[in-house]
């Protein structure tokens, strides 16, 4: 939810923070705008729309400068638009300030400065943070900064620079992330660290509370109350070629493609071909005493839920523990029964989705232990949790999540194995098994993939249809509700998710001659419930797609379309089922002309409530 970008060094700091910009567009791209300190006057340039519109405008009127801030933003309080694009400034235009997150308090803050005189310009609730600083201000711009955290209430990442104070930008954090690189005669500030990339591999991950002042060869980091902490340098291992499309005309079809790839990367990783059990050692799970725990809730949000709920299935079914599945943002609010025998699993991709976040430190102060898992190492949930696996999806830049879905059920499966090894449910023989069957997965996945056209046919032939439903049971219903997902949020075409035993309570009063029904109906103990699930959209005239086990000749003859996939443990079905929908989504999405990599009103990483 919006990125941020500060450089302060020797170079012009325009194409550096425009470079920055790109790598954050995937947090929001409703507007974007930059400020650049020359001397002692600041020269600020936005534009409405994505960060092509800015750089256009950029090449008319480049700002001088080797001091600046730079913003990409996804809209909360006020429209998109240029007065209220970042970066703000104060009444006589000497601070400029970009911001992710929310003020709450903005509405009395707001109205307090407006009583000493300030003049507002925006609806945004930034504004009032640099009103503030403004107010705050008597010639120490970290000093000014803290103040004006102390006034605040919500969650923030800033950066802010100063007419006054040349080759200096002022950066804090309290739940929104913030990443410093710090470069060679020059340091940065981002909201990831995929931003400073290009100029430096050593970061400090700021904490919340704290503020930092950047120069070209210095920093201090504070904390609120103003005393300064010593910065944890950090080294980072993610690499830049991973995150260009490196040919393909998507990020999204990019990183479908990659699917078999990573899971035989992680299968070599964490079942290297000599070990007979699973390797989790970096992920510290002895933290958790895991001998105690009885009961597990998993929190997330999006994508990462339905992988979660197939999560559910995995530890019911190889470990035997009870599994509670919750939004974070439910989670969060409500009054949770949590024991210290509950093991709570938070799930994130980015690891900064704030609602998840904000599960995490409920399920810590509760007293239960945490254990993540998550893509991007380093992130705020990482950090935060007593324990982390990674998935090791690599750098996921399309918005809508594909790869790190595939990834996070794998990892969640590998978990069930695990537990179930630990408390002694699954025996050997049975465990050599599945995971003889996991070894076969990445080829199957990949014939699913060489099979592409078959998809794109299927796209062609229903990409007007103004609605879908999926169905799907047992493993295979989260997978139903991440297809819908994958369509709507993608293609903007409504679609529906519903466990097919569900259909009958509702859903099937929609059905019609107009009406296509993508059915999820691999081999397994629940195909013929499926199929008689389908017979009655069929009673109905629905037009029926079917995602079916090769050779399925039952399938050919009732549906529309009918997608193979190769046949594998009904456990294991979801990783090859997935990428049809992946496919369908995307192919209706380009036949459509929309923006496949960067849907309207969306964002990747969702650090607000
Ligand atoms: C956003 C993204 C989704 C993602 C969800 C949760 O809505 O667009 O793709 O599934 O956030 O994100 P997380 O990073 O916590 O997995």
């Amino acid at each position: 939810m919006c990125g941020i970008v500060g450089y302060v060094g020797k170079e012009q700091a325009t194409p550096i923070i425009i470079e920055g910009l790109r790598r954050l567009e995937y947090r929001g791209y409703d507007s974007a705008g930059i400020a650049l300190l020359n001397a002692s006057s600041i020269h600020v340039v936005k534009e409405v729309g994505k960060l092509s519109a800015l750089r256009s405008r950029l090449q008319k009127e480049s700002p001088v400068g080797t001091t600046g801030i730079g913003h990409t933003r996804w809209a909360t309080h006020g429209v998109p638009s240029e007065v209220n694009a970042h970066p703000h400034h104060d009444c006589t235009r000497s601070f400029m300030l970009v911001h992710n997150g929310i003020i709450e308090n903005y509405t009395e803050l707001r109205q307090e400065l407006l009583d000493k005189g300030h003049r507002f310009v925006s609806e945004t609730d930034t504004e009032v943070v640099v009103h503030l600083i403004e107010e705050n201000y008597s010639g120490d711009l970290l000093r000014a900064m803290l103040s004006s955290m102390r006034r605040l209430k919500g969650a923030y990442a800033f950066a802010v620079i100063a007419a006054h104070e040349p080759d200096t930008i002022v950066a804090a954090r309290c739940g929104s992330p913030l990443v410093v690189g710090v470069g060679n005669g020059c340091n940065l500030v981002a909201s990831d660290a995929s931003a400073v990339l290009s100029h430096t591999r050593r970061v400090v991950y700021l904490e919340d509370n704290h503020a930092v002042r950047l120069g070209r060869d210095n920093l201090v980091v504070c904390d609120i109350a103003g005393n300064e902490v010593e910065p944890n340098v950090k080294e980072i291992t993610l690499n830049l070629s991973d995150m260009e499309k490196a040919g393909h005309p998507h990020f999204m079809i990019k990183e479908i493609f990659e699917q078999p790839s990573l899971v035989a990367d992680v299968l070599m990783r964490r079942i290297p071909p000599t070990s007979r059990e699973i390797d989790f050692q970096e992920a510290r799970l002895q933290t958790l005493g895991l001998d105690r725990i009885r009961r597990v809730m998993m929190v997330s949000c999006g994508t990462a839920c339905h992988a979660s709920m197939v999560g559910k299935y995995y530890i019911e079914e190889f470990a035997r523990l009870p599994v509670e599945v919750d939004v974070a943002s439910e989670f969060r609010y409500r009054n949770p029964v949590i024991t210290d025998d509950t093991l709570v699993i938070a799930i994130s991709q980015s690891g900064e989705t704030a609602d998840t976040l904000a599960g995490v430190r409920e399920a810590r102060r509760r007293g239960a232990k945490v254990l993540s898992l998550i893509n991007v190492e380093g992130s705020s949930i990482d950090r935060e949790s007593d324990a982390t696996l990674y998935v090791y999806a690599g750098p996921e830049i399309a918005v809508a999540s594909t790869k790190a879905y595939t990834a996070q059920i794998l990892a969640l499966f590998l978990l069930a194995l695990f537990l179930g090894r630990k408390r002694g449910l699954l025996e050997e023989p049975h465990f050599r098994e599945v995971v003889k069957e996991l070894r076969l997965i990445p080829g199957k996945m990949q014939s699913v993939l060489d099979n592409h056209e078959v998809v794109k046919i299927c796209a062609h032939k229903f990409s007007d249809a103004p609605n879908f439903l999926y169905l799907g049971r047992s493993y295979n219903y989260p997978n139903a509700l991440e297809g819908a997902l994958k369509l709507k949020e993608l293609s903007y075409i409504h679609a529906e998710g519903c466990g097919a035993g569900e259909m009958k309570h509702g859903p099937i009063a929609l059905i019609d001659d107009t009406f296509p029904v993508v059915c999820l109906a691999p081999a397994g103990r629940v195909y013929e419930k499926m199929v008689s699930n389908m017979q009655e959209i069929r009673a109905r005239r629905g037009i029926l797609i079917a995602i079916a086990t090769e050779g399925n000749k039952e399938m050919a003859a009732q549906c529309e379309h009918v997608i193979s996939v190769p046949h594998t443990h009904e456990a294991l079905s979801p990783l090859l089922t997935v990428i049809p929908l992946q496919l369908l989504a995307y192919y209706v999405t380009t036949m459509k002309g929309l923006d496949v990599d960067q849907p309207r009103n969306l964002a990747k990483s969702v650090t607000v409530e």
